[in-house]
């Protein structure tokens, strides 16, 4: 979604602004821009498509000056068009002094635009982000002070904001405000930077300070200031960056999520690394907050989530179920948080995400609060405000993820509820021996999912079917269920083939209609109580003639007979199926999205990170 870098110091800013936006490109975009100050004038340039479209036009029509911001802009308000681009200029006309980038919507901005059109102001974009410059430009006509013009009129704005600013009339100097949609400054050594991801400023420092909601920063090369716009002076509160720019290098591999499939073994060691006790058979969860006895009295648990932290979350319920004998239910956090969910005090709620901005899991995290609840976060960019704004909760230490399909971080999502469920099983009922089958168990998967990763060259053998298939379906059942609707969403968003997940039992209630031999079914069943039912349903397929793909045990003799592609996965204690499975289920979406050429790491449409409704 969009992104934000400004810089001020003693270097040629267009050049450190491009980096960053280069850095912040996973998270999807449509268009690019950049304004500078140089002396007592602006330079403002866009253009519509990638960050090398603005490199070029940088190439003709340079942008000199130590100072500047810039973004990458994923439409909301109006198309993908040079106009559109931000930074917008705020002034009168032909009186243009200063720039504005803005990420998040402004609600009221359509009321703002008659009222400053009816006064002259020029607007040149369809975009509700153009109405902050030229009220920021109106308010400095009186006040002559960036700061103070900025802070004047945040108060008009209805919605959300996270936003940079620097005028011709103010050199070195770049105002932040941030109003639900993330800021962070990087602290250097004479020079500042600002932006809406910690991945921008990683290469220059690893200083930072997140700005919370309702702060205002203004940056020069040798200062900053912090405020918050009703409470005043605010001292900034420098955190350090514990990930190295590098980790996000694609290290020899052709795409970000290829890497980052491949990177899974390591992410599951990651996630468990200090967690899992021998000694007491359970896992260790320090970061929770809450007091063994306070978890104890837990009678329900609510897990919150989008996308694929929403599938994650899936896996937790049947493993918490399973192992903790606690009900917990998963909602969607867009819905949860304005359905009047009934809550009570002995409920915990959870909110998955990660990226930690996402933002109706934010949303549902506030409306969790604001209820009184406490709320725990299962995230994994340290720093982001749903890690910052929840009470308690684990991080996922999976190190960034680049690719805009969600794959690691689903691993370690996995791996972390597994953690949760023997914590929360280990407090309650679950003996000394069953805990530590699942530490054992946990302790294997890392080894196990490299042997999974083996089976690459036989899904791009089974891609080449696929990627002409018009739809496909994905059907599991129990533990794997949800890694079937998991599958199906990762050929959907990278594939754009139209893909359904299923609980296998539920094909015959109507994705049946869709069986024909064009139609890929794709079934996961690995050695569980309900294998034979799962032969049952690949056989109902079988006979309308249909195209089967199976996952199952390595060494299974049934499934291969019955399926024009199996591919095998290692044999494993079920709860860590999940981890395995969904291993063919990434490659084949990844080989099958290569197949069709597409742009596989931005997949059209989409964003790494949704911070709008
Ligand atoms: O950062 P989050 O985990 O909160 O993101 C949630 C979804 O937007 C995300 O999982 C999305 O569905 C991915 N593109 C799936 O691959």
């Amino acid at each position: 979604m969009c992104g934000i870098v400004g810089y001020t110091g003693p270097r040629e800013a267009a050049a450190i602004l491009l980096g960053g936006l280069r850095r912040l490109e996973y998270r999807g975009y449509d268009s690019a821009g950049l304004a500078t100050v140089e002396g007592g004038r602006l330079h403002l340039r866009k253009r519509m498509g990638r960050v090398s479209e603005l490199e070029d036009l940088l190439a003709r029509r340079p942008a000199r000056g130590g100072c500047g911001i810039s973004h990458t802009r994923w439409a909301t308000h109006g198309p993908a068009t040079d106009a559109n681009a931000h930074p917008h200029a705020g002034g009168r006309a032909g009186m243009v002094g200063l720039a504005v980038v803005h990420n998040g919507v402004i609600e009221n901005h359509a009321r703002l635009r008659a009222e400053l059109m009816a006064e002259g102001f020029p607007f040149a974009s369809e975009t509700d982000s153009e109405v902050i410059a030229h009220l920021i430009a109106r308010a400095l006509e009186t006040t002559h002070d960036l700061l103070e013009a900025v802070v004047t009129i945040l108060p008009r704005l209805e919605g959300t904001y996270g936003l940079a600013v620097c005028s011709a009339s103010h050199p070195g100097l770049i105002v932040g405000a941030r109003m639900g949609s993330p800021l962070v400054i990087g602290v250097g050594d004479g020079e500042h930077l600002l932006a809406s991801d910690a991945a921008a400023v990683a290469p220059h420092t690893k200083r930072v300070v997140y700005l919370e909601d309702g702060e205002v920063a203004s940056l020069t090369p040798a200062g900053l200031d912090l405020a918050h716009r009703e409470r005043g002076p605010v001292a900034p509160r420098i955190d350090r960056i514990d990930w190295h720019p590098d980790q996000a290098e694609l290290g020899g591999n052709p795409h970000y999520m290829i890497k980052e499939i491949r990177e899974q073994p390591t992410t599951v060691v990651d996630a468990c690394r200090g967690r899992l006790s021998r000694r007491d058979a359970t896992a260790c969860l320090g970061g929770l907050n809450l007091s063994p006895r306070a978890l104890r009295r837990a009678r329900r648990i609510v897990l919150v989530g989008c996308g694929t932290s929403w599938h994650a979350a899936l896996v937790g319920e049947y493993l918490i179920e399973r192992i903790a004998h606690l009900p917990v239910e998963v909602e969607y956090a867009g819905e949860f948080r304005y359905r009047n969910a009934p809550l009570d005090d002995r409920t915990l709620v959870f909110i998955l995400s990660q990226s930690g901005e996402t933002a109706d899991a934010l949303g549902a995290l506030r409306e969790a609060k604001r209820r009184g609840h406490p709320t725990l976060a299962i995230v994994n960019t340290v720093g982001s405000t749903i890690a910052r704004e929840a009470t308690g909760g684990i991080y996922l230490h999976a190190g960034q993820e680049v690719g805009v399909a969600s794959t690691k971080a689903f691993a370690a999502q996995v791996a972390v509820l597994t953690l949760l469920a023997l914590y929360l099983g280990r407090l309650r009922h679950l003996s000394f021996s069953d805990g530590l089958a699942i530490v054992e168990a946990l302790e294997s998967a890392p080894g196990l999912i490299e042997e999974a990763l083996k089976v690459e060259p036989i899904v791009e053998r089974a891609a080449e079917q696929v990627a002409t298939a018009r739809t496909a379906l994905f059907l599991g059942r129990d533990l794997l269920h949800p890694v079937a609707l998991e599958g199906a969403l990762k050929l959907t968003e990278i594939s754009y083939i139209p893909a359904h997940g299923y609980p296998t039992a539920e094909m015959k209630h109507g994705p049946i209609a869709l069986v024909d031999p064009q139609t890929p079914c794709v079934f996961l069943s690995a050695r569980s109580p309900l294998y034979s039912k799962t032969l049952s349903s690949i056989e109902e397929v079988r006979a309308r003639g249909g195209h089967v793909i199976t996952i199952g045990t390595d060494g299974d003799r049934v499934l291969p007979a019955l399926s024009d592609t199996f591919l095998p996965i290692p044999d494993a204690p079920e709860v860590i199926l999940p981890l395995l499975a969904v291993i063919p289920l990434q490659l084949l979406a990844y080989h099958v999205a290569l197949k069709l050429g597409r742009d596989i790491d931005k997949p059209r449409n989409l964003a790494k990170s949704v911070t709008v409704e």
